[in-house]
């Protein structure tokens, strides 16, 4: 490992979004990759699950749990990235935490799953179905998009993931503004990277290709995590209604999302160009946001940590268009962003290569 650079643990080990912060991480001047668990093939080369990466992985090795305890029990420092299904990764942050803190080394927690999004076990409870697995850990983690919390104000930090990171990125100005009525009807495209690597009958590539489609409409379960970070973004307690679709690519997150335009005082209600302004000023010191009058495209950021966003405005009704790279804005990039703050390192650090263009 490089001198002077922080140890990163992943957790998530083969997964697509365990892939792309070990991608990340590769070529971070502060951090230096010190372990990586997969539960299912530890002592297995992480090259052989992440071809791609194998030119900067070199004999680098999955670890088993216990390798992975033993780890972060005896490094002074280091920063933990989860990636791990939700369900399986509050159980394993504790026992790694509890480790490090009897060890007394100062470890960090970025967590990519759902695990630590809610305030209370009783809300993740409510919509995960299964009791919570670390319920003490709670309070110890803040989670919100970067681009709207300056300071974490606790030790750790729950990414809020992929679709909630576009929906909020385009929806928190207006409501913070108090541009718009609180309800929000929320239109988003995910490519298939974001159901992971475990095939399925919905993932398969026949099913997916050539096609587009919705699904969980209004019932999807990261509804409610949107709008508690919204309420604790803004303020404001917004009713969201959110339609999911599965678009035909492997990367990217496409949000729309419509709301009633107020008008203040007898004032006009914000034209297009005056929604833009607002956004653009709302994300100037927001070095990963960029807003354009041009509607954004996938490819646009897909594989950057950049968001795109665009906004319409006929006098009503205000129509913001957002676009993320799921994988990489959407959790292992904004994972990193805020580990980099909680490290005191540069915001961007690692992190300011632009989109492919073409993938
Ligand atoms: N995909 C996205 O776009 C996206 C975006 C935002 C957030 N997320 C969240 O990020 C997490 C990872 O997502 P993903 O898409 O990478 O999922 P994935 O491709 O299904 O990978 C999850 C990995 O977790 C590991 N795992 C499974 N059971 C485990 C256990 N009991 N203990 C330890 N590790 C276990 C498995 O690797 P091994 O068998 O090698 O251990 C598996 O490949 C999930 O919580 C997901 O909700 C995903």
């Amino acid at each position: 490992m490089s001198s002077g650079r922080i140890p990163a643990i992943v957790l998530g080990g083969t997964g697509y979004v365990s892939g792309e912060l070990l991608r990340l991480l590769a070529a971070h001047p502060h951090f230096a990759i010190a372990g990586i668990l997969s539960d299912s093939q530890p002592g297995e080369p992480v090259a052989k699950a992440f071809r791609h990466l194998a030119p900067v992985l070199g004999d680098l090795r999955f670890s088993s749990q216990s390798d992975i305890e033993s780890l972060s029990g005896s490094l002074p420092r280091a920063a933990i990235f989860g990636a791990a299904p939700h369900g399986v990764s509050a159980a394993l942050i504790d026992r790694l935490l509890t480790c490090a803190e009897a060890a007394g080394s100062d470890v960090r927690v970025v967590d990519i799953s759902a695990d630590f999004r809610f305030r209370d076990a009783g809300a993740y409870e409510a919509v995960y179905r299964h009791a919570h697995g670390a319920p003490g850990r709670l309070a110890q983690f803040t989670c919100a998009v970067p681009e709207h919390l300056a300071r974490a104000p606790t030790r750790h930090v729950a990414h809020p993931g992929c679709f909630s990171t576009a929906t909020l990125l385009a929806s928190v100005p207006l409501l913070a503004l108090d541009l718009v009525t609180p309800t929000l009807f929320v239109a988003a495209v995910t490519g298939s990277t974001g159901s992971g690597r475990k095939p399925s009958e919905g993932t398969h590539h026949p099913q997916r290709s050539s096609d587009y489609y919705s699904y969980n409409a209004l019932v999807h379960r990261h509804t409610p995590e949107v709008a508690a970070c919204a309420l604790a973004a803004s303020g404001i307690a917004a009713d969201f209604s959110f339609v999911p679709h599965s678009g035909p690519f492997a990367r990217g997150i496409h949000v729309t999302v419509q709301a009633s335009l107020k008008s203040s005082g007898g004032a006009a209600a914000p034209d297009t160009a005056a929604v833009l302004a607002a956004l653009h000023d709302f994300y100037r010191d927001s070095p990963f946001v960029q807003v354009a009058a041009e509607a954004p495209h996938v490819k646009d950021v897909a594989a950057s940590n950049y968001a795109r966003l665009s906004a319409v405005s006929n006098g009503r009704t205000v129509a913001v268009t957002c676009v993320v790279d799921n994988l990489n804005k959407g959790a292992a990039g904004g994972a990193v962003q805020w580990m980099n703050r909680l490290c005191d390192l540069p915001e961007s650090a690692g992190l300011t290569a632009p989109a492919a263009g073409w993938t």
